[in-house]
C-alpha cells in the first residue's frame, strides 16, 4: 500500500466533493466540516458521478439521485440506503492531501440492459 498525493486540503472547500486522479486512480475527496474522505467517483446505487450527484450536509453525504446516503463520520448507512460506501484511507500532512491506496476500489453493479458484453464473445 502506498500512500498517494491526491490534492491540496484548500482545493475542497468544505462540505463539497472534488474527483481527482491520484496516479492513475480516480477518486472523490469530500470536505465535511474540515475533515475529509476519499472514496470511488461513482455512487455505489447506479454509477452516478458523485462529483455532481453528491451533496454533503451536517457530515452526511447523499446521492441526488435516488437519496442514498452516508454518514461520513461513521461510514454507516442512511435511510433507504442498501450498500455501503468503500473509502481509501486520508490523511493530511503539511496542507497536502494523500491517500492509502493499495488497488482501486470498485463496486459491482447488477447489468440492468442485457448481458450486451455477451454478443461480442
Ligand atoms: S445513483 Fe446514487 S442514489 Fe441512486
Amino acid at each position: 500500500m502506498t500512500w498517494k498525493y491526491v490534492c491540496s486540503a484548500t482545493d475542497v472547500p468544505k462540505n463539497t466533493l472534488k474527483q481527482f486522479d491520484a496516479d492513475g486512480i480516480m477518486l472523490v475527496v469530500a470536505n465535511y466540516g474540515g475533515r475529509f474522505r476519499a472514496f470511488p467517483p461513482v455512487c455505489p446505487h447506479m454509477e452516478e458521478p458523485l462529483e455532481e450527484s453528491g451533496i454533503i450536509a451536517n457530515c452526511v453525504l447523499t446521492c441526488s439521485k435516488h437519496l442514498w446516503s452516508w454518514d461520513l463520520g461513521t461510514l454507516s448507512m442512511l435511510g433507504e440506503t442498501e450498500k455501503p460506501l468503500k473509502t481509501y484511507d486520508v490523511k493530511e500532512e503539511e496542507g497536502k492531501l494523500f491517500a492509502l491506496i493499495d488497488k482501486e476500489l470498485v463496486y459491482e453493479f447488477e447489468n440492468s440492459d442485457g448481458d450486451d458484453d455477451d454478443f461480442f464473445k
